[in-house]
């Protein structure tokens, strides 16, 4: 009880002093088209594709996109240049598409041209399509991806309040609350053994994910951070099992609102309650019988060891797909098939609101 209260209680301050979108996820950026490649920032805060300078990271609150020197992006009102520079002022207006792909103004699209003078490295600068094509330009979308939630501070304020007091908290009163609780036997119930959130701070989230499509059973589609379970496509996700968890594990499958999702996330597009309930739909989760790798393709990816069944999926739950001895130190994958047309494409993110598929220990 006094673990609940202390974990509300945290969630409660940390909710009144942060507003959700003000705990954003350091992300990285993909051009993709002609030319693909990561997005790289350069010491004047423009954004490139390719060439030498060091990958960009960015962040996202509400609209407004900063990198990670904290300078706020725009496209130059007069060069329709994607400029990350401070005090720069144009338009500002940046948002994710569905499909992950930064928009500005709501729009997807953007012109990669080729750098040109002393900077010219091969690399190639990016504008909005507003501009001109005099210089050989090419169209890209630029994909988001790489979410990550630890960078930029966000420990010391949000997630180390969230994280740090239930754990102290948990030690501290276990040594009471375990000698009440054998008498007084009422926080058993209210603790489920396994817990199907990711409140306890103590779970593990896939650290490979592989996309494979039936249509195109030989081919690789390499490392995604977006997982794609559709009719066609299964996704296959690894999880290091830590040699700690020498207990009793459990599968659990996260599936917020996508209104309650952080918008520097993402959103995810689901083909909607009615193919899970007129169709018997959800999705079938599966143990496999070997390690999927980034080149696992539809065709040879393990066969299945274990099937743990359809789980149903609605937004707003959780759920628990299977409840397993851990796997202690070792590397499992798990693939992810569509059942009765249910289509889910999502950014697998842990926070602030996670979603996707963890392992969790049972306490
Ligand atoms: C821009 O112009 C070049 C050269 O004319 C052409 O190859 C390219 O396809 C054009 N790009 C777009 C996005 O229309
Ligand atoms: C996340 O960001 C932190 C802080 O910049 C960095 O130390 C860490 O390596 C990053 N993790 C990943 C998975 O990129
Ligand atoms: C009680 O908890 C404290 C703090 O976590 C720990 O150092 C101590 O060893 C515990 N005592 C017992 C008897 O478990
Ligand atoms: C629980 O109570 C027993 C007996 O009263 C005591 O020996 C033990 O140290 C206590 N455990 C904790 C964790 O405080
Ligand atoms: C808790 O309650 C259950 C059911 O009433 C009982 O079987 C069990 O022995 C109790 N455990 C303790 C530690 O008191
Ligand atoms: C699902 O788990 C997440 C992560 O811990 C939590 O924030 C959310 O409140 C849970 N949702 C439900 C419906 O229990
Ligand atoms: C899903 O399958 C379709 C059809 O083969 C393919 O075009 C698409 O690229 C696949 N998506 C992923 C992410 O593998």
């Amino acid at each position: 009880m006094h673990l609940l209260a202390a974990l509300v209680t945290a969630q409660a301050i940390s909710a009144a002093v942060l507003p959700r979108q003000s705990t954003p996820c350091a992300f990285v950026m993909n051009a993709v088209g002609d030319p693909t490649g990561q997005i790289v920032e350069d010491t004047i805060g423009e954004n490139r594709i390719g060439g030498g300078f060091p990958q960009g990271n960015y962040y996202m609150i509400g609209h407004t996109l900063y990198d990670y020197r904290n300078h706020n992006c725009i496209i130059d009102p007069d060069t329709f240049q994607f400029l990350c520079t401070q005090g720069a002022s144009g338009i500002a207006d940046f948002s994710l598409a569905d499909d992950g792909n930064l928009m500005h103004q709501t729009c997807e699209n953007f012109l990669a041209c080729p750098a040109t003078g002393p900077g010219e490295d091969g690399s190639w600068n990016i504008f909005s399509d507003a501009l001109q094509n005099t210089t050989g330009c090419e169209a890209v979308t630029l994909r988001t991806g790489g979410f990550n939630c630890t960078a930029l501070g966000r420990p010391s304020t949000t997630s180390a309040t969230l994280l740090s007091v239930p754990t102290s908290t948990s030690t501290s009163t276990s040594n009471s609350t375990s000698n009440s609780t054998s008498t007084s036997n009422s926080t058993s119930t209210a603790t489920p053994a396994c817990p199907t959130d990711l409140f306890s701070g103590n779970y593990q989230f896939p650290h490979l994910i592989i996309p494979t499509s039936s249509k195109q059973g030989d081919k690789a589609f390499g490392i995604s951070y977006e997982a794609y379970i559709t009719p066609i496509n299964t996704t296959l996700f690894n999880f290091d099992i830590p040699a700690t968890y020498t207990g009793t594990c459990s599968l659990i499958f996260l599936f917020p609102y996508k209104t309650d999702l952080d918008p520097s996330a993402g959103g995810y597009y689901f083909s909607g309650t009615e193919e899970e309930v007129g169709e018997h739909g959800g999705i079938d989760f599966a143990l496999l019988s070997g390690i999927a790798t980034a080149g696992t393709t539809y065709n040879s990816t393990p066969a299945v060891a274990t099937d743990y069944g359809k789980t149903q999926i609605i937004p707003g739950n959780n759920y628990t797909v299977a409840t397993y001895p851990c796997q202690a130190g070792q590397t499992v994958s798990y693939s992810a098939t569509s059942v009765g047309n249910v289509e889910l494409d999502y950014f697998q993110d842990s926070a602030p609101m996670p979603i996707g598929l963890y392992v969790v220990p049972c306490v």
